[in-house]
C-alpha cells in the first residue's frame, strides 16, 4: 500500500481541531452512509473525548435504506445518537436541529434548573474529505458559503454560521484523514469516490466492487448489466471484461472500470452501503 499520511499533516489537523473543539457544545460527525464505519476518523473519540456528539450519516440517497437504519441502530446501541441524512435535500436541517437538541437535552434541563439562561448550540461539522461538510453547511444556511478546501491544514477566519435562533455552526468544517489500516478499507474509500482514484488502479477497483456486490447485491448487477445467474459466478474480472463488452468498449476494461465506477457512485446501480454492520451474539 502506498497511500499514506505524513504524521505531520496528521498532528497538525489535530491539532486543530482540537482548538476548535473549545468553542462548541457539540460535534456533528459527519460520515458517508455508504460507509458508516470506514468514513469515519478513529482518533476523533480521542480527540472530542467527552463532547457531545451527533452522528450523521450522509448521502442516504445512495445507501442501502436496510443497511442504514441498521447502522443508526447499531449507533444508537453504542451510545451515540445517530441520524440519516441527505445534506441535498431541505429535510437535512429540520433532522439536525431536532437530533442536536435531543442530544443536549439532559444539559440544557440542568442549564435551566440553575437558573442559566438558554443560549443557541455552538456547534461543529467534522469529517473526512468528501463525505458532504460543505454540502450541509451550505444547506444549512441556505446559501453558497466559500469552499474551504479539502485538505486538513486549509483555514481562514473563523466566523459562527446562524441556523437559526438555536443553532449556531462554525463556518469551517474539521477535516480529519481516514484510516488506511488495511487496503480493505482504502478500496471502499475509493469506490464511493472519498479518496482519489490515481491512488489505486481502477481495474482494482471495479473488480473489488463486482465482487463484493456479486455477494452482498447480486440484483444491482442483474438490472444494470443484465448478468445471469452464471455470470454472477465468474468473478470481477470476467464481469469487468463482460461489462465493457456489453457497453461496447470490445476488450478494453479501463473504460468499462470507468463507466461502471461512475454509476456505482452515482447511485445507478440503487442504494449500495459497502461497511456490513457487525453482528451481535
Ligand atoms: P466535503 O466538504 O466533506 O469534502 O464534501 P462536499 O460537500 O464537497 O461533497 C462531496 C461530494 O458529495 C459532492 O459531489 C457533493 O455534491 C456530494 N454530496 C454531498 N452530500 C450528498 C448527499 O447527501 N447525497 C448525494 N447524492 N451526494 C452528496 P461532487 O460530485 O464532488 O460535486 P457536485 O456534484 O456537487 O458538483
Amino acid at each position: 500500500m502506498t497511500i499514506q499520511w505524513f504524521p505531520g499533516h496528521m498532528n497538525k489537523a489535530k491539532r486543530e481541531v482540537s482548538e476548535k473543539l473549545k468553542y462548541v457544545d457539540l460535534v456533528l460527525e459527519l460520515v458517508d452512509a455508504r460507509l458508516p464505519q470506514s468514513s469515519r476518523n478513529p482518533l476523533l473519540d480521542k480527540i472530542i473525548q467527552n463532547k457531545p456528539r451527533l452522528m450523521i450519516l450522509n448521502k442516504i440517497d445512495l445507501a442501502d435504506p436496510v443497511a442504514t437504519k441498521q447502522w443508526l441502530a447499531e449507533f444508537e446501541r453504542q451510545g451515540i445518537p445517530a441520524i440519516g441524512i441527505n445534506a441535498k435535500e431541505d429535510h437535512a436541517k429540520k433532522k439536525i436541529m431536532t437530533g442536536a437538541n435531543e442530544v443536549l437535552k439532559e444539559k440544557k434541563a440542568r442549564d435551566a434548573s440553575r437558573g442559566i439562561k438558554p443560549r443557541a448550540i455552538r456547534a461543529m461539522v467534522i469529517g473526512i474529505p468528501n463525505v458532504g461538510k460543505s454540502t450541509l453547511l451550505n444547506r444549512l444556511v441556505g446559501k453558497k458559503i466559500a469552499a474551504t478546501g479539502n485538505k486538513p491544514g486549509v483555514t481562514k477566519g473563523q466566523q459562527w454560521l446562524k441556523i437559526s435562533g438555536s443553532l449556531e455552526l462554525l463556518d469551517t468544517p474539521g477535516i480529519l484523514w481516514p484510516k488506511f489500516e488495511d487496503e480493505r478499507v482504502a478500496k471502499k474509500l475509493a469506490v464511493t469516490g472519498a479518496i482519489k482514484d490515481q491512488l489505486l488502479h481502477l481495474d482494482d477497483l471495479a473488480i473489488y466492487a463486482l465482487d463484493f456486490l456479486s455477494e452482498h447485491y447480486p440484483d444491482s448487477l442483474v438490472k444494470r448489466y443484465g448478468f445471469t445467474k452464471e455470470d454472477l459466478t465468474v468473478g470481477g474480472v470476467e464481469q469487468l471484461l463482460l461489462i465493457s463488452k456489453k457497453r461496447g468498449f470490445k476488450d478494453d476494461y479501463e473504460k468499462g472500470a470507468t463507466l461502471f465506477l461512475t454509476e456505482l457512485r452515482n447511485g445507478m446501480l440503487g442504494g449500495i452501503t459497502f461497511d456490513i454492520v457487525p453482528e451481535q451474539n
